[in-house]
């Protein structure tokens, strides 16, 4: 199952994304859990210790893998074709929520045609990882959608776009909508988080019947989770409120890609 998890900054794209991958790992899934946002914070959801955290190098900002994997004889020539399966093997970190954790990083010209050896190795890993690895893979995005890349947004299984009740959240959330169905994702579903009362409720259902995308879930505003954001610890699971929610929508999820590869396998 690929799971890629997007929204505007600050609405809680991480914790959800922490949560799923955490879920999945306890269900005794292999999860793969990839930070793909230029300011990486999810392995402190993941429960690494913060110096462990603050060492890790994103495979973007990792020269001597780069060169490795691009480097030829010939000075501003780089090969355009390498093997990227090692780099998980190599570079992922094992966390205490039971997530392998891998942290990507972000070039700065990524996007509009950039062909930098950086941006070559972090696209041919993306398609690696969405394309070909068997475990369950929850990609924690920036904003946008624009990392996948053509050949690879197609095949993510499930695009959440998480959006709170704010005007310019659920902006950010119809335009990834918009821009996702541009890139053939099928199943694009709108995840309202930190609900505190019942006209935001309202608000997230009227934003995901005019986007004509089904809602996946309410999350409510949880106070725990709050807190853990002001403390800068993991979150701790209570089996209530947020958690909780967010465990229901990974076993809708599960349920919904299991009924969707039984179609696709002819019997
Ligand atoms: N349901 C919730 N209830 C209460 N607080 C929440 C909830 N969801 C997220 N938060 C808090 O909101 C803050 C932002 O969450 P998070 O870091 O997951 O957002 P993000 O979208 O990943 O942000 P960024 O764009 O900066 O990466 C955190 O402090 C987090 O603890
Ligand atoms: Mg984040």
């Amino acid at each position: 199952m690929k799971i890629a998890v997007c929204g505007k900054g600050g609405v809680g794209k991480t914790f959800i994304a922490a949560s799923l991958a955490e879920h999945y790992a306890a269900c005794g899934h292999a999860v793969l859990a990839i930070d793909a946002d230029s300011s990486p914070n999810l392995a402190l959801s993941l429960g690494l210790p913060r110096e462990e955290a603050s060492r890790i190098v994103p495979v973007a900002e990792n020269e001597e893998l780069i060169r490795l994997k691009t480097a030829t004889e010939y000075s501003g020539v780089f090969r355009l074709t390498f093997t990227v399966d090692d780099i998980i093997a190599k570079y992922a970190e094992k966390t205490p929520a039971g997530p392998n954790l891998l942290v990507m990083g972000t070039v700065k010209a990524m996007g509009s045609g950039c062909t930098c050896p950086a941006h070559s190795v972090i696209k041919a890993l993306m398609r690696h990882l969405v394309v070909e690895r068997d475990e369950v893979v929850i990609l924690d995005m920036e904003a946008g959608i624009e990392h996948l890349g053509r050949g690879t947004a197609e095949h993510v299984e499930i695009l959440l776009v998480i959006s709170d009740a704010n005007r310019k959240s659920r902006e950010t959330a119809s335009a990834i909508i918009r821009l996702a169905r541009e890139s053939e994702i099928h199943d694009i579903r709108l995840v309202g988080n930190r609900v505190a009362t019942p006209r935001e409720e309202e608000i997230l259902k009227s934003c995901a019947l005019e986007n004509q995308v089904p809602l996946a879930a309410l999350i409510p505003f949880d106070r725990n989770v709050a807190e853990a954001g002001i403390s800068g610890e993991a979150v701790r699971n209570t089996g209530a409120g947020a958690p909780a929610s967010i465990a229901l929508l990974a076993q809708d999820l599960a349920g919904t890609n299991e009924k969707k590869s039984l179609r696709r396998s002819p019997q």
